[in-house]
């Protein structure tokens, strides 16, 4: 069962960069050309409703440059739809959205949100994008998106990062196991991700039902100090040495 585990490389923060100036430098879509190079599996962009970051122009001009796949995040938002639907990208991630927040705080509640959740899973794999939903590791979350069809869900990983740093996260990294396999074992995609590093990544890294990560912030902060291609290529060492089991 331990297949090769995907690397979906988030360039949100290159946009965050080049926003704080205005103009066009640094290239969202340049990075997602240097990632690729350096290994990356996917690409994974957030259109968040505030624009803070990337922009469907962005979504448009990596859609034209990268062969990879792109994993769109949004909220489950009407103004969002027609965008997802318009690029078709291969993959759209659902995920909760408060403008106040920083970043993605917590998990989608597919559970308690099932009615809102529900038509925005079947017109986007309608149009032909494979659907995740953005839940805590919580096993109601995973019945939840089971219920309503996705076939993939990304486990929130940010509790788990928090924990690590205390040095606390034996209980979190069993939640992860258990949502893992519970939800593999009921035909869903596993992924993961938020607040992963070389440092935290091995243990969610060695979990066999994962399948991808998606990572961005450490990634592109790191690239200030290596580069992008160097912090991609690194993030794929950790991964595939606590795959192996190394
Ligand atoms: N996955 C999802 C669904 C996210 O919303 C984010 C953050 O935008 C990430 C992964 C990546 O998190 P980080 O930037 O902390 O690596």
């Amino acid at each position: 069962m331990t297949e090769r585990l995907r690397l979906g490389v988030n360039i949100d923060h290159v946009a965050t960069i080049r926003n704080a100036r205005g103009g066009a430098h640094p290239d969202p879509a340049r990075a997602a050309e240097i990632a690729a190079q350096a290994g990356a599996d996917g690409i994974t962009l957030h259109i968040r409703e505030d624009r803070r970051h990337v922009r469907e122009e962005d979504l448009a001009a990596i859609a034209a440059i990268t062969q990879l796949p792109i994993n769109l995040e949004m909220a489950c938002a009407a103004e969002m739809l027609p965008i997802a639907l318009k690029a078709r990208p291969h993959a759209v991630c659902l995920v909760p959205e408060r403008r106040a927040e920083r970043t993605t705080e917590g998990g989608l509640d597919a559970a308690g949100q099932f009615a809102h959740i529900a038509p925005y899973v079947r017109a986007l794999g309608e149009a032909g994008s494979r659907v995740s939903l953005f839940i805590d590791p919580d096993l109601r979350q995973i019945e939840a998106a089971v219920r309503l069809g996705a076939p993939v869900v990304e486990l929130h990983t940010g509790a788990y990062a928090e924990a690590f740093a205390a040095g606390e996260a034996e209980p979190v990294l069993q939640a992860i196991r258990a949502a893992a396999s519970a939800g593999h074992a009921q035909g869903l995609e596993i992924h993961a991700g938020h607040g992963l590093t070389f440092e935290n990544v091995g243990p969610v890294a060695a979990i066999p039902e994962i399948r991808e990560l998606n990572i961005g912030h450490f990634l592109i902060g790191e690239a200030v100090f290596t580069g992008l291609a160097a912090a991609v290529g690194e993030m794929r060492r950790c991964m595939d040495a606590a795959r192996a089991g190394a």
